[in-house]
């Protein structure tokens, strides 16, 4: 199966190192790489090694068409209030019945819906497992492995950021301290700002309940308190409680719809999403037959999100 990787960043590099090692059992090649300062590259053999950029293709459209490939690959950076340009990238590869797998959560918050059904028309498969988890499954469980399990809500607690800030503070440092071990973990998104006022814990609340429960919303539609007016007194205090704080995202099935709302919450330290600290991420499911369960990722890192990738790539060779 030929690929086009649009972005060839931290995920599409880590992606590349992967289908290199796995090319043996999984015959994909990429014959075409798109980013935005670096250049296009273009290979119908495949590229194999460190791609060749030259000049820029004028146009996710000319690139698409000069890669000739089944599948795009959308791994460009987030803007989670439009989720562009990647929605144009995606709609641009379903025009052309391709297959798509995306890391970038923005569409799925966005425009999910829509997305989907474009999709269906086209006759392709449009995938997205590393959205919200950093690849551990939580989108292909539901499709694959749940046959008949109603969700009621979800509770999760999915921001790394947040919990560094919270763990940093507790041990005397600072609000600010904690943003700057956040940011040498390389864990934040656009420099933190964006993870503390809860805006990326909205953005995978909205991307779990669009799928998952047909909520139709975007995350500003979604009531969000972040950590940022956190003081260190006000930790210190919670933290004597024996009780900690976590930004959780929750969705609950209503007579009406679904009710979500996302907040920094006072958890018992031992509450299991209290327990996901650093860049540990946890979710519980809600369900009618099957209680509550969850999906807990341990630390994870660019890695897992490639994994998460690969495995919605490898879903479309099993057709
Ligand atoms: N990093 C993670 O662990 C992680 C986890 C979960 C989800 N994600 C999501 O995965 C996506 C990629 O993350 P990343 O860490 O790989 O980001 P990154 O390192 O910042 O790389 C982004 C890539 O997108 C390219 N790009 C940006 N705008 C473009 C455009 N208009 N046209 C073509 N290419 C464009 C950039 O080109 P240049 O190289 O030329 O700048 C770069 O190659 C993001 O949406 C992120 O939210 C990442």
């Amino acid at each position: 199966m030929k690929l086009a990787l649009i972005g060839y960043g931290n995920v599409g590099r880590a992606l590349a190192r992967l289908l290199r090692q796995k090319r043996r059992e999984f015959p994909f090649s990429v014959t075409g790489i798109h980013t935005l300062r670096h250049g296009t590259a273009i290979d119908a053999g495949g590229i194999t090694g460190d791609p060749g950029f030259g000049p820029r293709a004028a146009s996710v459209e000319e690139f698409l068409h000069a890669a000739r490939a089944d599948a795009a690959v959308e791994l460009t950076t987030l803007n989670p209030s439009t989720g562009e340009p990647a929605i144009a990238h995606i709609r641009a590869a379903l025009a052309r019945r391709m297959h798509v797998v995306t890391a970038n959560k923005g569409p799925i918050a966005v425009a999910y819906a829509a997305l989907r059904d474009e999709a269906a028309r086209a006759g392709v498969q449009f995938r997205f497992e590393s959205t919200v988890m950093d690849g551990a499954p939580v989108f292909n469980l539901w499709r694959n492995d749940l046959p008949g399990v109603k969700l009621l809500g979800f509770t999760g607690a999915f921001n790394s950021t947040s919990k560094v800030v919270v763990e940093t503070m507790e041990r005397g440092g600072s609000f600010e301290d904690g943003l700057a071990a956040a940011r040498a973990l390389g864990i934040t998104e656009a420099g933190g700002g964006y993870d503390v006022e809860g805006w990326d814990s909205a953005a995978k609340t909205a991307a779990l309940a669009n799928v998952l429960m047909d909520a139709g919303v975007t995350p500003r539609q979604i009531p969000t308190r972040g950590i940022a007016r956190l003081t260190s007194e006000r930790v210190a205090d919670i933290a004597r409680q024996g009780k900690t704080v976590r930004l959780i995202g929750r969705a609950r099935r209503t007579r009406s719809g679904v009710s979500l709302r996302v907040r920094a919450e006072v958890l018992d330290r031992r509450d299991i999403l209290a327990c996901a600290s650093g860049a540990s991420n946890a979710i519980l499911f809600h369900t009618d037959l099957l209680g509550t369960f969850g999906v807990v990722s341990i630390d994870p890192g660019v890695e897992q999100t490639a994994y998460g990738v690969f495995g919605d790539l490898a879903s479309l060779l099993r057709g």
